[in-house]
């Protein structure tokens, strides 16, 4: 059957058979629900914003014109259901580019004229790929990165990603030993390296890249003559210091500006900082004017709809509620990344320190059985199923260190991040309580997984829930 299909559709290089991708299709067999399904799974691997739906509700309700086709009054209907052109509606592309500077504390100016607009920033990343490199030729990435990437930016553009190995040693900065050392990789493969594509703030890491990484890859980009791709799809959701800082202020003030200037590309979205995937909001920003008027013409593949457009046009120009949005959505985010971060510290579960994005980077090493990605799947089994959260384990971003693992926290009520820190606490000790057992014993014996299941439920007794016992061997 596969024979009648081609190569790209049924080769494996989509990433779907990824951990990460395992995780959603667990969750979605049985998902939690307080009410309905109190011991189903958790859904703790999607970097989703769901914290200021009532600010977004609220504009709606208050702009009943902006979703109903009117504009002063008169229908617009037939206009916007007729607009085709794949520019994208002037008004929007204004709303949009004045929004990025906006997030970026208005430090940095966006021309809407250089800005292309896609369906989420999958097809940006895509479609920049498309435009940036022949099938068979490479870009580094800093390690962990985003699952997604492997579908996105290779599947179907025939690239290559070259991991830059960065390690909890140093926080995962990128080094220039680790950039030059991935580009000799590649080199060693006969791959030619068309450039370097990061995640400002990071996800997974869920951190701000620094300024002096964001001025050592300007150098490193100049001297090889390579693109810059920055993913700033998290710059609205930095709520602590250090403060972001766009690749369009770090370019700025960098002594070769004029010569990169069109090596320097930024993919965005609303997906993240307006918590709107649904809506398929993305966009590519370049200097380079042959970048733009090439994905400007492969956007016709995944345009946002005009009324979309219509809408957002409406609400993002609406100054008064981007302010209060911004800092709001700010405030919400790091309240319930300290709420997170709390709760592991109770499991004597560490963190990476962050200050950004929907998720924090864990350090569950010491929960491992032994100190190999087989142990970090093994755990990570037992957490999905046993203990009842998809978290995504570090070897689906690529992580070189097993044992790390995101969790994201904004996708859930509080309560519902409680009960997932209460199912954590408990399991990490009986953890620790089979391994004093079994030293004090001088044998390797296994908890019964009853045993600990029945501690969990005990401790969540007060909740009113337990476990899963569903899917316990
Ligand atoms: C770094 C990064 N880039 C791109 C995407 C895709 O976003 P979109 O929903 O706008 O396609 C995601 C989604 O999680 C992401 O984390």
């Amino acid at each position: 059957m596969e024979k009648l299909l081609s190569t790209k559709a049924t080769c494996d290089s989509h990433g779907q058979d990824s951990s990460y991708f395992l995780g959603w299709q667990e969750y979605e067999k049985n998902p939690y629900d307080e009410i309905m399904n109190p011991r189903g799974i958790i859904q703790m691997g999607l970097a989703e914003n769901q914290l200021c739906f009532d600010l977004l509700e609220f504009w709606l309700s208050e702009h009943p014109d902006a979703a109903a086709f009117k504009q002063e009054n008169a229908s617009v209907f037939k206009e916007i259901a007729l607009f085709q052109d794949y520019y994208g509606l002037p008004a929007f592309k204004k709303a949009l580019a004045e929004f990025m500077s906006e997030i970026r504390g208005n430090r940095v100016r966006f021309d809407p004229n250089k800005l292309v607009l896609t369906a989420g920033a999958t097809s940006a990343n895509e479609t920049l790929v498309f435009c940036l490199a022949n099938p068979g030729e490479a870009l580094l990435l800093p390690t962990p990165y985003y699952p997604g990437f492997d579908r996105d930016l290779k599947w179907r553009t025939g690239v290559e990603i070259i991991p830059i190995h960065c390690s909890s040693s140093n926080g995962f900065q990128i080094t220039k030993t680790a950039l030059e050392q991935a580009h000799r990789r590649a080199r060693k493969r006969n791959l030619k390296v068309k450039g370097v594509l990061i995640t400002n703030p990071s996800n997974p890491l869920g951190k701000t890249v620094s300024r002096s990484e964001l001025d050592m890859l300007l150098r490193f980009i100049s001297a090889k003559g390579i693109h810059l791709i920055s993913d700033e799809i998290y710059a609205g959701t930095v709520f602590a210091p250090p403060a972001f800082v766009s690749i369009a202020e770090a370019l700025m003030e960098f002594d070769d500006r004029d010569k990169v200037l069109n090596q320097i590309h930024i993919v965005y979205s609303l997906s993240k900082d307006l918590g709107v995937p649904g809506f398929r909001v993305g966009a590519i920003y370049s200097n380079n004017d042959l970048v733009v008027s090439a994905a400007t013409k492969m956007s016709s593949f995944g345009l946002i709809s005009s009324q979309t457009q219509h809408l957002l046009s409406a609400m993002l120009s609406d100054k008064k509620f981007t302010r209060n949005y911004i800092e709001e959505n700010r405030k919400r985010l790091e309240e319930r990344h300290n709420k997170l971060v709390m709760g592991l510290e109770k499991a004597g579960i560490g963190a990476l320190e962050s200050n950004a994005g929907l998720f924090c980077w864990v350090d569950m090493r010491h929960l491992l059985a032994s100190n190999t990605f087989q142990g970090e799947i093994e755990l990570w089994k037992k957490i999905v199923y046993e203990v009842g959260l998809n978290i995504s384990p570090g070897s689906s971003c690529h992580c070189t260190e097993p044992g790390w693992f995101r969790i994201c926290f904004a996708n859930m009520s509080q309560e519902t991040l409680t009960l997932s820190m209460q199912r954590l606490k408990a399991f990490a000790e009986s953890i620790e309580r089979t391994r004093i057992c079994s030293k004090s014993t001088g044998k390797s014996k296994k908890m019964p997984l009853s045993k600990w299941l029945f501690r969990l439920s005990s401790c969540m007794h007060d909740l009113n829930v337990r476990v899963s016992c569903e899917h316990v061997e």
